[in-house]
């Protein structure tokens, strides 16, 4: 189970990956040097804040002795300079999220679209041993992770370190340096303590997670199998399974709970120690007089300061690395190869009339297991090859091999002459319609999915092809005519109506080569007749390639090849092949007498 959150967080990471973000923040150099710029200044005022503290508890400290007037201008200014600053730091961190959102957003975007290209150039091998919920949580969360990790790389990480330096730098020249000592003891021990704890925790986390998908994958596969677990009345079978699933899930959380709990006691252990003993420095200080009670204000505001910042960083640690992972998953996408691809420079087909050649081709899906064995035959412009055979004998495989979903083992297939992997997939495919043998649509309305067929064509060319596909009865009963809406992948409709949406598509297309795999499969035999009437009337004038079990939808062929376990067994003509006496013959004969038998 490739989705799995919880295997993106094993292995080492791979902090590398930080540096190929770089690209994205270089198009946005202005913007990210402006939100640094703000962020500096948030970081300035947020700093100076104790600083004025100090002095306002100072000024009233020394009280007594001054002049009226002193004392009530001068705390007024720096208590109005106290609510500024304050102000400043928020404002300018506000400001500097709003600058930095574009930069992240479009990085985003970027990458998710360029995954989302390369996956359509990607093979049809590809993509059928994948699972595609998989992949789109892949790119969910790897894109996710760029925007999490430029956001807090470079407005999380990067500040704090900017104001432990800072923080550190002003208790250095304001103090004795046994302060900046404390502080930087103790932000190592707890960056230690917190990136050692998470370390031990990601086991955790990473259990939960996997129980977590585990428990949803298995509801939701159960839920796809709707049907089938009440045709064996399984519901009690599948709460079960499901509870179990949850039951770990359940301990898993506990344990990462725990573990959480002792994360943060840990922080706030440190903390506190470290708290006290700059308290107790600074308090023995002013007892002796060498510091005042400004100083020991200020030194506890620092410390608190400084201190919520680093609170987030075990959280910080964990979400980054785990980043840092889905980011380099989601890169190893873009770097998969496509094993189908245009050669460089690659021309056009040059489309004439649409001949189509097969010469001693071999295919095998899986090297151990050959296909479709030296396969040569030839469809002249304008004619029609048919091919039947047992089911697995490799006939959609050979419709395969021409669209170029794979590229042969040996031999070479023709169009016009030309060898198709020398010309361009995009004009191959422009010059080839296909009516495939289960028909997936896309869930939106019947109009939508038929004008897949040509993006651009009228109301009044779909309307055409719906007559010719035979749709226009079962539309017009429908109370939303052509808006209907199929569900997903087509399931609201019946098997026959989705073909004939997949057959209208196919002649809104116009192509000059035609691939029908059992076109007319899921149709009764009086919509088949109808519709391969209207399919004759296109093919006439065009190239194909039409697969069969039906022999009665091919005895027009201008040859039939008869194909066994990726063999021709046979060839010729219908009558050629009823006086041979072959595996056609016999087929044929079976075929008619079954239909005889129907009609009585
Ligand atoms: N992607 C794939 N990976 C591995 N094997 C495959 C793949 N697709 C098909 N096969 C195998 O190749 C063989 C030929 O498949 P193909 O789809 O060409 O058969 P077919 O002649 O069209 O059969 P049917 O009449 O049932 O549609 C089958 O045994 C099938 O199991
Ligand atoms: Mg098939």
């Amino acid at each position: 189970m490739r989705s799995m959150a919880g295997e993106y967080q094993s292995g080492p990471v791979n902090w590398r990956i930080v540096t190929s973000l770089w690209p994205f923040l270089r198009e946005f150099r202005g913007r990210v040097l402006l939100a640094l710029g703000l962020l500096a200044l948030a970081k300035v005022a947020g700093v100076l804040v104790p600083l004025l503290l100090k002095f306002i508890v100072d000024h009233f400290e020394g009280t007594t002795e001054r002049p009226l007037d002193v004392l009530i201008a001068v705390p007024l200014a720096l208590l109005l300079g106290y609510g500024l600053l304050r102000f400043a730091s928020v404002l300018f961190g506000e400001l500097r999220d709003a600058v930095f959102a574009r930069v992240a957003e479009r990085a985003m975007r970027r990458v998710s679209l360029s995954v989302f290209e390369h996956l359509h150039k990607l093979d049809l091998g590809f993509h059928l041993s994948r699972r595609t919920g998989g992949l789109a949580r892949d790119i969910e969360r790897g894109t996710t992770g760029i925007g999490f990790l430029l956001r807090f790389m470079v407005f999380n990480i990067l500040p704090t370190l900017f104001e432990i330096a800072l923080i550190t730098g002003i208790l250095l020249l304001a103090f004795s340096p046994w302060y900046a000592l404390v502080v930087l003891v103790s932000v190592v021990l707890y960056v230690g303590f917190s990136v050692v704890v998470t370390e031990w925790r990601n086991r955790f986390v990473r259990e939960s997670n996997q129980m977590d998908n585990r428990a949803n994958t298995r509801a939701v596969d159960s839920l796809l199998n709707y049907e089938t677990v009440k045709y064996f009345g399984n519901e009690g079978f599948e709460a079960h399974q499901y509870d179990r699933n949850l039951a770990s899930w359940e301990a898993a959380r506990m344990k990462n709970r725990l573990s959480l709990a002792a994360l943060n006691s840990g922080q706030a252990l440190i903390i506190a120690a470290a708290i006290t003993v700059m308290m107790i420095m600074a308090a023995h200080q002013v007892a002796e007089g060498t510091m005042t009670l400004g100083d020991l204000v200020m030194v506890n505001a620092y410390m608190i300061q400084l201190f919520i910042p680093l609170n987030f960083l075990g959280f910080i640690y964990r979400e980054i690395r785990e980043a840092l992972t889905n980011i380099e998953r989601m890169f190893g996408l873009l770097h998969e190869p496509a094993k189908v691809t245009d050669k460089p420079d690659a021309p056009a087909l040059a489309l004439t009339r649409g001949q189509v050649r097969f010469e001693a081709v071999n295919y095998a899906y899986d090297p151990k297991r050959p296909i479709l064995k030296q396969i040569s035959f030839d469809i002249p412009a304008g004619q029609k090859v048919a091919i039947v055979g047992p089911s697995g004998a490799g006939k959609s495989t050979l419709a395969r091999l021409l669209f170029r979903f794979y590229d042969v083992d040996a031999g070479r297939i023709t169009v016009d002459g030309q060898d198709i992997r020398e010309v361009t997939q995009d004009s191959l495919r422009q010059a080839i319609g296909v009516v495939p043998q289960d028909t997936v649509l896309f869930n939106d309305s019947i109009r939508y999915n038929i004008a897949y067929g040509r993006p651009d064509a009228s109301d009044a060319e779909i309307e055409g092809v719906v007559r010719m596909a035979h749709l226009d009865t079962f539309v017009a009963r429908l109370p939303e005519g052509l808006d209907t809406q199929v569900g997903e992948r087509g399931l609201k409709l019946s098997g026959g109506e989705k073909q004939r949406i997949a057959i209208a598509r196919v002649l809104l297309k116009n192509p000059a080569i035609l691939i029908l795999d059992e076109a007319t499969s899921s149709l009764d035999s009086h919509a088949e007749r109808v519709i391969l009437d209207a399919l004759a009337e296109v093919a006439q004038r065009r190239t194909t390639l039409a697969i069969a079990h039906r022999l009665s939808t091919i005895v027009d062929a201008d040859e039939i090849l008869v194909l066994d376990q990726g063999e021709i067994v046979e060839r010729g003509t219908h009558a050629q092949l009823l006086e041979a006496r072959g595996a056609y013959a016999a087929l044929w004969f079976h075929q008619q007498r079954e239909r005889q038998e129907d009609v009585r």
